[in-house]
Order: structure tokens, then C-alpha cells, then sequence
């Protein structure tokens, strides 16, 4: 038997049930006899996405039932890939897990072994949950912008859904890289002593990004910027980005929408890149996961992450999806 959320139908929030393992798995057609390696959760972790799908909202969870969670880590207890062996403790992120496969949210996983990597050395299981497709997502932003040539002498770097998930690991993962780094929060308040914990010079009210004010080019400020908002947030950010800068498109918490012009483009030569964690393919996935094992600091880690049972993890999706939510949630999944 396996406790599992699993979401049953469209709309449908996610309910905590107890099945066998074959009734879960039994009728999944993605997970093949090859290929694929069978988890005991050790831990996972509440992302936006996670709220989304374990509250029945639209657009995450494509297939029923399925069991949400975009992050696993786990101890493999049956594998049908060469690579992998009983016993290995092991990560995936994304690679369609709690969207069109089953997911992380469960005592038991069966993934495929494609993107699966095992867990780096000096993390651990919690920590690695931790990080999850938030701190993944933030790496692959971290890694874009240096990419692009955007580098700590530059200027400042905006990172904007600051107090978040994929924003707090940002900022922590850029001042560690000496990046001079802006956090913009609409807790600029409540939590600007913990954003300048994690690394931030300045903290700004996101409030200041909101507004349709201030026109397609406005004064040229951010040598670069992660965003995990979009919409409007992220038109401005484009407009009070400097020459040459890059910006890189995380999330939509704010919405999806891009009311922008093209002045920022071919004035600026600004660049509008992305991140995109479940399709990232696994040489990406290597580089990040090892350059996150390098870089994190694990005391900042450990100081964004707050713990919470598996009984816990509906109530968790609703404050995510309010906002409330402060930096990462891990879920302890066992015993
Ligand atoms: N591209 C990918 O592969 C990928 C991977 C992971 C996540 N994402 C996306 O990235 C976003 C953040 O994910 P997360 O897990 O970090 O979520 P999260 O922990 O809930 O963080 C989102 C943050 O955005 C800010 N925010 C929320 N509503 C807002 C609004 N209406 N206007 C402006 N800011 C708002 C809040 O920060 P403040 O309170 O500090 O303002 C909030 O803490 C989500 O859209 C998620 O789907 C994408």
C-alpha cells in the first residue's frame, strides 16, 4: 500500500488516498517496462505549480488520475534502467512529473529514468527537495544570464517574486556569484530583512513595477533581471532594462499576458530569453544540479525552507497560491 494525492477528475482537488502500488501505477501507460526505476519517496516539495494542480485548478495536471508533484527524491527500489540500481538515491525535476505523469506527492514514484539524476554529493534528500524545480529554475536563469554576458560588474540585477520560491534561491544564488542583486517583493516590508539575509543590496516595492505608467522605455536601471511574474511586472522590467542587458522569463505569477512594444529590442538591444525547467534536456540538468551543489550556500538553504508533513500539503497549496508562502516548503514524505 502507498498514500498518494491523487487528483481524480478535472477541476477535482487532490484527495490523500492509500492504494496498492499496482492500482496507482498500474494503468500508466507512460511508465513503461523499460527505462523506468520505481522510488520510495524520501522527500519532496510544494511549487506554484503543486498548488495549482493539487487544488483543481486548470492548466497543470493533464491526465486522470494522477498524482501531482513536480518534484521527487527518492531511494530506487526497482529499476529498469541500466544507469540506475536499487538502493541509489536519486532527483527529478519537471520531465512532465506531476503534470503528465505521475508525481512526487506520494510515498512511492515510478519515473523515468531519462532525466532522473542522482542526488549530489554533500546534499541532502531534504535539502535536494529543497532546491527542487524552484532552485533548478533559478540555476537555469542564473546560467542564462551569464551566458548572455551579463556579469557582476555590469550593474545591479533585478530579481523580481523576491520572497518566492524560484525568487529567494535567485537572489541567493546571484550575491553568492557577487552579482549586486535588487529584490522586488510585495513584502518589500515584512520580509526585506530576509531577502537581505539571502544576499539582496536593496529591496523595492514590487508595486513600482506594476503600474502602466511609466511607457516602453523607461530609465535604464537593470543590467539584468530574473522574473517570476510576467505580465506587467515583466514589461516594465524590459523597459527599465539597460543596453545589452538580458532578462530572463521564469514564471507568470503574475500572469501570462507580455503587454510590452518592441522599443526595448531595437533601442536597447535587450534580450528576452527563458527558463524552462521540465523540458530542460539532461546534459542542462547535470550542469545545474552541479553547479547548485557548488554554490548554495546550505545555511541560506536551510534558512528559506520550511518542513511540513505529508497531512499537511493541502493547506500549503492554498497559502502558496495566495502568496504567503515564504521561500521553499519541503514535504517529508515516510517516516
Ligand atoms: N519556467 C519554469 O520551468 C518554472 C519553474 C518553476 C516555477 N515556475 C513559475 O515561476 C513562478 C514562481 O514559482 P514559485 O514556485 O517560486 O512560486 P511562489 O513561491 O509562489 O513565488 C511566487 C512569488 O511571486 C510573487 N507574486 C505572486 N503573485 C503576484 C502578483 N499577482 N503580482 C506580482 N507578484 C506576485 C510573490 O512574491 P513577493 O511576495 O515577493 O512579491 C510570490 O511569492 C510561478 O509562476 C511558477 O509557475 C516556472
Amino acid at each position: 500500500m502507498s498514500r498518494a494525492y491523487l487528483v481524480t477528475e478535472k477541476g477535482a482537488a487532490a484527495e490523500l488516498v492509500d492504494r496498492d502500488l499496482s492500482e496507482i501505477f498500474g494503468d500508466d501507460e507512460s511508465a513503461d517496462t523499460t527505462g523506468t526505476v520505481d522510488l520510495e519517496v524520501l522527500a519532496t516539495s510544494v511549487n506554484y505549480k503543486d498548488g495549482m494542480a493539487l487544488t483543481g485548478r486548470p492548466g497543470i495536471v493533464r491526465r486522470y488520475p494522477l498524482v501531482p508533484g513536480i518534484d521527487v527524491v527518492g531511494r530506487v527500489t526497482a529499476s529498469r534502467a541500466s544507469a540506475f540500481s536499487i538502493g541509489d538515491v536519486v532527483l527529478l525535476n519537471g520531465d512532465g512529473l506531476g503534470e503528465t505523469r505521475h508525481g512526487g506527492l506520494a510515498e512511492h514514484a515510478r519515473v523515468r529514468a531519462d532525466a532522473l539524476l542522482p542526488l549530489p554529493e554533500g546534499l541532502t534528500p531534504e535539502q535536494a527537495a529543497a532546491i527542487g524545480t524552484a532552485g533548478f529554475t533559478s540555476m537555469l536563469a542564473v546560467l542564462a544570464l551569464a551566458d548572455a554576458g551579463v556579469e557582476p560588474d555590469d550593474g545591479e540585477v533585478l530579481v523580481t517574486g523576491a520572497a518566492g520560491g524560484v525568487g529567494s534561491i535567485a537572489i541567493a544564488l546571484l550575491a553568492g556569484r557577487g552579482y549586486s542583486v535588487v529584490a522586488s517583493s510585495g513584502r518589500a516590508e515584512a520580509e526585506g530583512d530576509y531577502l537581505r539575509r539571502l544576499g539582496a543590496a536593496r529591496v523595492i516595492d514590487r508595486s513600482v513595477l506594476a503600474d502602466d505608467e511609466g511607457g516602453p522605455l523607461q530609465k535604464a536601471t537593470w543590467a539584468g533581471a530574473v522574473d517570476s511574474v510576467g505580465s506587467r511586472t515583466l514589461a516594465t522590467v524590459l523597459a527599465q532594462t539597460r543596453y545589452g542587458g538580458t532578462v530572463v522569463a521564469c514564471g507568470l505569477a503574475q500572469g501570462s499576458d507580455l503587454p510590452t512594444t518592441v522599443l526595448p529590442f531595437i533601442l536597447r538591444s535587450v534580450t528576452l530569453t527563458g527558463a524552462n525547467s521540465v523540458e530542460a534536456p539532461r546534459a542542462l540538468r547535470e550542469r545545474a544540479w552541479a553547479a547548485l551543489a557548488e554554490e548554495l550556500d546550505l545555511e541560506l538553504l536551510d534558512s528559506l525552507t520550511t518542513t511540513v508533513g505529508f497531512e499537511d500539503v493541502p493547506a500549503v497549496a492554498e497559502r502558496i497560491l495566495a502568496g504567503e508562502v515564504r521561500g521553499r516548503t519541503v514535504v517529508r514524505v515516510g517516516a
